[in-house]
């Protein structure tokens, strides 16, 4: 797919190149697409995807702290810690389970709390979080010749190319035509899941577990709709349109009139709790990611996760609803469950 035709190819494969458009083009680089696109890259900049994996010349001036007894001089590339999370990987090319002198240690940065987790202690654990973390991954080969790095890629980070195609065509002839863009909800998905692009998100330890947006969505009641309906992809997610107005309008003028509008909540307080967990979690019914099943069950007996079993091994995931320990109680923290149940039930009538 990548590079060939353009480069040898005759005048009837040109027009079939031209035909469709992407298919015969190189990766020309995320920088290339700043010239024309200063507003989307700059946006892009500040989201998540480029950050995702970084080499270690742009990270070590993070001001990240490291896992006990590494200097930068160790490290080869950090993943993540835009976020929630930092993880470190040394020079072969495997990431960080030990402290440097092999013995047991936390090696996973946490930033909401300065706290270190553990990360598959002492395990000897390649870099294998293809493809999701980088642009154009192919599983053959090992970036770098690092043998820890399983699949090679062109561009650390999520980088414009992988969401809109190689640029190389349409640097040349810039339009519409010569360019992709993919506003299916699967586009997202195809990372924002765990175990396929199913409707039962699952859960570990009380908590959906994190990269599951795709699941959550459908798992609740927003399965139609788009990511994009409510996310610009290029801009961080605090920017996402949070007041819902565009489809629950008479709701969002019915907030502004009451006592949790005029607290100054909007819509994700109680619709999006963070019933989601990446890299910490802050009590039992609090972890740090929003999640996007955005039902909220009022029953007080209800509860959020189920278990299933398929070919003898169990496992939990979370049914399509918060419940109100995640929506209320983290807020109202001396009430209960029965004082929400009171309020909650036909909350906006
Ligand atoms: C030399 C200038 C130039 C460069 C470099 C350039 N583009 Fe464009 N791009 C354009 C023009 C012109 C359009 C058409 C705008 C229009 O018709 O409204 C466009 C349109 C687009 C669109 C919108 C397509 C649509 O259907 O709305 C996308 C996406 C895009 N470019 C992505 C990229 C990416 C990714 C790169 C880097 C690989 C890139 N561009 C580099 C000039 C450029
Ligand atoms: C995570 C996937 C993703 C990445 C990364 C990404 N884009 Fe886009 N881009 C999209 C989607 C999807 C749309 C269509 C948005 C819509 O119609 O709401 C889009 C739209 C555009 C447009 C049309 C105008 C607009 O803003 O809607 C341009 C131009 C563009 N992208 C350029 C870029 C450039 C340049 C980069 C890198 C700096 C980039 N994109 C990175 C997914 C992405
Ligand atoms: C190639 C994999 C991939 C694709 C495709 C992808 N994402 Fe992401 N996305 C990620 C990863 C990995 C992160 C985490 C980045 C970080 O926090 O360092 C992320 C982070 C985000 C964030 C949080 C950013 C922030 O600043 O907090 C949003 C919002 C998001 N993605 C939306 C989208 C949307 C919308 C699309 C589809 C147009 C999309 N993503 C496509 C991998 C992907
Ligand atoms: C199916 C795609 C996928 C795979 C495979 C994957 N991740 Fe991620 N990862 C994501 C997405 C999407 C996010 C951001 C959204 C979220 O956390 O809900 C993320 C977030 C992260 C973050 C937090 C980033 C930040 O700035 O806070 C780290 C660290 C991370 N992943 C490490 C890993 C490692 C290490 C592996 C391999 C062992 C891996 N991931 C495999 C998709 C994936
Ligand atoms: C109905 C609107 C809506 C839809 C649809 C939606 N999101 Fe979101 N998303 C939001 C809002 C609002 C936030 C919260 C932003 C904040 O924290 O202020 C958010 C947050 C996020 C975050 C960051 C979560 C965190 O707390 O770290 C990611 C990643 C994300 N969305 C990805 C996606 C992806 C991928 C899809 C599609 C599969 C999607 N979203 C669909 C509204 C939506
Ligand atoms: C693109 C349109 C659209 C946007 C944007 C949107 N919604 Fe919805 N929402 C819907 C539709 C359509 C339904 C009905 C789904 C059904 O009944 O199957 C719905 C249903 C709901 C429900 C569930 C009602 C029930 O049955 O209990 C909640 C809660 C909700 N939305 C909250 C939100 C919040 C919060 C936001 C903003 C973060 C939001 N919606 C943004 C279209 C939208
Ligand atoms: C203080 C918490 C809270 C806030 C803030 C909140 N909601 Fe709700 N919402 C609830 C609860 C609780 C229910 C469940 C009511 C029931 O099932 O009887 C609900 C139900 C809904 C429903 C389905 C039932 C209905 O009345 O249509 C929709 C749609 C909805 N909310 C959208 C929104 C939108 C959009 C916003 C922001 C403008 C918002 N909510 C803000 C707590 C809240
Ligand atoms: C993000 C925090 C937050 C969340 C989540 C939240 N509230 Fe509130 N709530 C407030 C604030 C702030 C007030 C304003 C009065 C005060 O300071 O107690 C308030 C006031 C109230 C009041 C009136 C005052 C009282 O204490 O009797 C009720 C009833 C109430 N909330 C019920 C709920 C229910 C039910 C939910 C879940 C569906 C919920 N709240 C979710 C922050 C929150």
């Amino acid at each position: 797919m990548r590079d060939v035709f353009g480069r040898w190819c005759c005048g009837v494969c040109l027009v079939l190149f031209l035909a469709t458009p992407g298919l015969a083009a190189d990766y020309v680089g995320s920088e290339t697409c700043f010239t024309c696109h200063a507003d989307q890259f700059n946006e892009w900049q500040a989201s998540g995807h480029p950050w995702k994996l970084r080499k270690v010349e742009k990270a070590r001036y993070s001001g990240l702290p490291l896992p006990p007894g590494y200097s930068w001089d160790d490290i080869s590339y950090v993943i993540g810690g835009a976020n929630k999370k930092a993880r470190f990987i040394n020079k072969k090319g495997y990431i960080i389970t030990t402290a440097k002198d092999g013995s047991e240690a936390k090696t996973q940065y946490n930033l909401q709390d300065g706290s270190w987790s553990f990360y598959h202690k002492g395990e000897k654990k390649p870099y294998k979080c293809g493809p999701c973390h980088m642009t154009a991954y192919e599983k053959e080969g090992n970036q770098g010749g690092m043998p820890g790095m399983i699949g090679t890629w062109v561009e650390d980070g999520i980088g414009c190319e992988e969401c809109h195609g190689p640029g190389s065509d349409h640097v040349k002839k810039p339009s519409k035509k010569t360019v992709k863009v993919d506003r299916s909800v699967e586009a997202c998905g195809k990372c924002h899941q765990r175990g396929g692009m199913g409707d039962q998100p699952p859960a570990k330890g009380g908590f959906i577990r994190h990269h599951e947006q795709i699941n959550e969505l459908r798992a609740g009641v927003h399965g139609a709709i788009s990511c994009l309906a409510c996310h610009n992809p290029h801009q961080r997610a605090i920017l996402a349109k949070d007041t819902c107005k565009d489809c629950h309008e008479g709701l969002y003028k019915k907030l502004t009139g009451n006592i949790h509008g005029a607290s100054g909540l909007s819509c994700k307080d109680c619709h999006m709790p963070k019933a989601t967990k990446s890299a910490i979690k802050v009590s039992a019914t609090e972890g740090d990611v929003r999640t996007h099943l955005f039902k909220i069950n009022t029953d007080p007996a209800a509860s959020m996760f189920a278990t299933k079993e398929s070919k003898g091994k169990k496992s939990t995931y979370a049914k399509g609803f918060v419940t109100l320990d995640f929506a209320c109680l983290n807020c109202h923290k001396s009430r209960d469950l029965q004082w929400a149940a009171k309020y909650a039930k036909d909350f906006h009538q």
